[in-house]
């Protein structure tokens, strides 16, 4: 049975879900790993208050007993503390009583750079919120949740993800990152930024150049591009390469069948060759500007300022682990589709025969 994933869940409402099947029977979870991710995704300079609102904490439903899953669906719930402040605003059945608290009124003037005019024209909403709250990078918070379970599965074939800052807003240097954020939130303005994600310990052969939805690359690509506010997605080198000339951009092979280069971020005709996996992903400046961009309110036709709504200056140090979370799901959905197992253990000794047959890794 292959992995899949199927989330729910709007940024003010009760709660995010997710439902993971085809995990393998055996796996033992640790609270603390994925309540430790949640964790890691709220902090980071330059996120707003809302992030030390939210204690984020993982419950689990269903698949797992003792700690163990049953390889059954786990199902996944993390609470919005914050719902408590939209009671009314988010209620899912029609609220009683007076409009009361945030969301009670109606959202007309949709951010540039935000799913709020699309979303707002392709499913028909007269108020904005309909379409940003599921919009929202809240929706995050219950990914980086699946990867940590993904990371915890990997682990069994001895494969670790992590995530780290590249730049915020041009600057390579923490501070630089710091001072950066200070002057973007002075003149109440945002920033985007790169991030890196580095998996180490994969063996050779996972994905495969028989179909281009096959190709590893092409699918830690979608899952990387498929987080909000990502804008540019690189395997390797990536736009470097197309720079150089072929001899500086291959990574010649040893006779233990390593390389001394990793130009191209350990994936070659769509399937990893033994070298760390490397991704990055490119994230644009965050839409919601306390100095608001122009707008259209989309009630009168008037031109307007878009809306202000408690916002993050910029969400890079975020973007790692939610990152991080969707390398460690695609690698491991490619690994289970490789080595299968209902239990554990059937999963552990496919990769072990598999590398015995392969030789890997080779002495030279
Ligand atoms: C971890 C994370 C946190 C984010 N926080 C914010 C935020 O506080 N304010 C905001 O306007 N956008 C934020 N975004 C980006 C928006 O969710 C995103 O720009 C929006 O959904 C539109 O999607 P698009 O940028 O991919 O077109 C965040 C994105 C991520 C990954």
């Amino acid at each position: 049975m292959s992995l899949a994933l199927v989330t729910a869940g709007e940024s003010h409402g009760p709660a995010l879900v997710a439902i993971v099947s085809g995990l393998p029977a055996g796996l033992r979870l640790d609270r603390d790993a994925i309540d430790g991710d949640l964790r890691r995704r709220r902090e980071g300079y330059g996120r707003s208050p809302r992030q030390k609102f939210e204690q984020d904490e993982v419950e689990v439903l269903a698949g797992l007993r003792h700690g163990v899953t049953l390889g059954s669906p786990l199902a996944l719930v993390i609470h919005n503390k914050d719902h408590a402040n939209w009671v009314w605003g988010m209620s899912p059945w029609p609220p009683e009583g007076e409009p009361a608290g945030k969301g009670s009124s109606v959202v007309t003037l949709p951010r540039p750079g935000h799913a709020d005019l699309a979303g707002a024209l392709k499913f028909g909403h007269d108020d904005v919120r309909n379409a940003l709250e599921r919009a929202s990078a809240r929706q995050t918070a219950v990914h980086v949740a699946a990867g940590a379970v993904a990371k915890t599965l990997l682990g069994e074939i001895g494969v670790t993800v992590a995530g780290t800052v590249l730049e915020i807003g041009g600057e390579v240097t923490k501070e630089g990152w710091q001072r950066a954020t200070e002057a973007a939130r002075a003149d109440r303005d945002t920033l985007g930024g790169i991030v890196e994600v580095r998996a180490d310990g994969v063996p050779p052969g996972l994905g495969s150049y028989a179909d281009k939805s096959d190709r590893l690359d092409a699918r830690l690509a979608a899952a990387l591009m498929g987080i909000q506010a990502v804008k540019g997605v690189e395997i390797g080198e990536g736009f470097a390469l197309a720079d150089k000339r072929g001899s500086e951009a291959h990574d010649e092979i040893e006779p233990d069948l390593c390389r001394t280069t990793n130009r191209a971020g350990g994936i070659e005709g769509g399937i990893t060759n033994g070298e760390p996996v490397v991704a990055r992903a490119a994230m644009k400046p965050l839409p919601t500007l306390m100095r608001p961009l122009r707008s259209v309110d989309l009630e009168s036709g008037e031109p307007g300022e878009a809306l202000v709504e408690r916002s993050d200056v910029q969400a890079v140090e975020a973007l790692t682990v939610v990152a991080e979370a969707a390398v460690a799901w695609e690698l491991a959905r490619v690994a289970k589709e490789k080595f299968g197992g209902d239990a554990l253990v059937d999963f552990v000794a496919a990769n072990a025969a598999y590398l015995e047959r392969i030789r890997w890794p080779r002495k030279p």
